[in-house]
């Protein structure tokens, strides 16, 4: 467009470097400094000037890798971990269900290695406020050091364990969405109620069910309401060219082998029903593999697009416990039903909150 002006890399930025899918790297952009990869040598000297997305070339001009503006998104994919993460459909979940905007104050504990940390305090954006909390002293340093490296500053980083409460200055921190990603985060309940204005929303990340079932049980006991436990599953799908051709003759090798495992299994057992069941396996079978050769001589030779599930997805699994803080009215105890769900059935505890409605 006129007068846009386009950015280019200078010393001094943070660039992502993107070699391909799960090969994604965050690089600074020093002086007289290199990038080395299985690709090549990249001389610093040459990202400078480039404007991001243009591929630069290695040194002795045969490959390229492609150097993308610093975002929270790429960040999650590229940091180095120093615990687990969270990635980006759960990151993407919690934005929406916590209802974060810009102008937000939002509280996090713990920091780990800062992957959700970036990406709220960009949801908050130059006029929100991002605090985060870790108990550990070097990974609290290092996620201080990289806030600062990005430039974010709306997010306070505190060194501090949050069983004592989300405080600075030794006053708590009165917010609009808090998130926990903590070991006990039903020990910290009471804290969270302090923080977070009344009816807003708290989230909490649990790996198993069973720390689940004792965050939502101490939240409905202090009052929280809308308590909800969602699982994010995203599958990505790659696109591939394949002959179609290939794709007929793999299925019928697959009948081949998997059909004559089922049967080889069924015929084992000495019983003459499963051995009339092997027959029957063997003769569909046959019957499927004869309509596809006879499929082989009309087949187009052309390729045709397949969307396969792609093997290696980044992701850590868990559950994510959504509930909105206690809005006190005078006057009306709360009484809370919670209902978690297990496999094997459906289990009920009550609580009695202590908030007035
Ligand atoms: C799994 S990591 C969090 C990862 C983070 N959500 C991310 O996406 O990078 C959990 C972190 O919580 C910290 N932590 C555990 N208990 C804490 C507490 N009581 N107060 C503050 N931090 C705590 C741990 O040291 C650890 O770094």
């Amino acid at each position: 467009m006129e007068g846009e002006t386009i950015e280019t890399i200078q010393f001094g930025d943070n660039v992502i470097i993107y070699e391909g899918v799960n090969r994604v790297f965050v690089h600074k952009i020093v002086e007289h400094e290199r990038y080395d990869s299985k690709f090549g040598t990249f001389y610093n000297c040459d990202f400078v000037g480039k404007r991001y997305g243009q591929p630069i070339f290695d040194n002795k001009d045969r490959n390229h890798i492609y150097a993308l503006k610093f975002n929270s998104l790429l960040w999650t994919l590229a940091l180095e971990k120093r615990t687990q993460v969270l990635y980006l459909p759960d990151i993407a979940h919690i934005i929406a269900q916590l209802n974060i905007r810009a102008g937000d104050t939002v509280v996090e504990a713990g920091t780990g290695s800062g992957s959700l940390s970036h990406a709220l305090a960009e949801a908050v954006g130059p006029t929100g406020r991002l605090v985060t909390f870790e108990f550990h002293e070097v990974r609290a340093a290092a996620a201080k050091e990289e806030f600062a490296d990005h430039g974010l500053k709306n997010v306070t980083s505190l060194h501090r364990d949050v069983l004592t409460g989300f405080h600075v200055d030794d006053a708590a921190v009165v917010c609009d969405a808090l998130f926990l990603d903590v070991p006990a985060p039903w020990s910290v309940i009471e804290h969270v109620a302090e923080s977070l204005r009344p009816g807003k929303m708290f989230c909490s990340f649990s790996p198993c069910i069973e720390q689940v079932q004792r965050t939502v049980a101490a939240a409905a006991k202090a009052g929280f309401t809308d308590i909800v436990t969602h699982t994010v599953d995203v599958i990505s799908y790659d696109r591939r060219s394949r002959p179609v051709f290939d794709i007929v003759t793999q299925t019928i090798n697959q009948l081949q082998t998997g059909g004559k495992i089922v049967e080889s299994r069924l015929a084992k057992r000495d019983d003459e029903e499963s051995k009339a069941k092997a027959a029957e396996v063997a003769e569909s079978r046959e019957r499927a593999i004869a309509a596809m050769e006879q499929l082989i001589p009309v087949l187009p030779r052309g390729v045709t697009s397949q969307c396969i599930p792609m093997k290696e997805q980044q992701t850590h699994k868990g559950y994510l416990s959504f509930m909105r803080a206690p809005i006190p009215f005078e006057g009306v105890e709360i009484d809370v039903e919670v209902t978690t769900f297990m496999k094997g059935g459906k289990r009920k505890g009550r609580g009695r909150g202590r908030g007035k409605r």
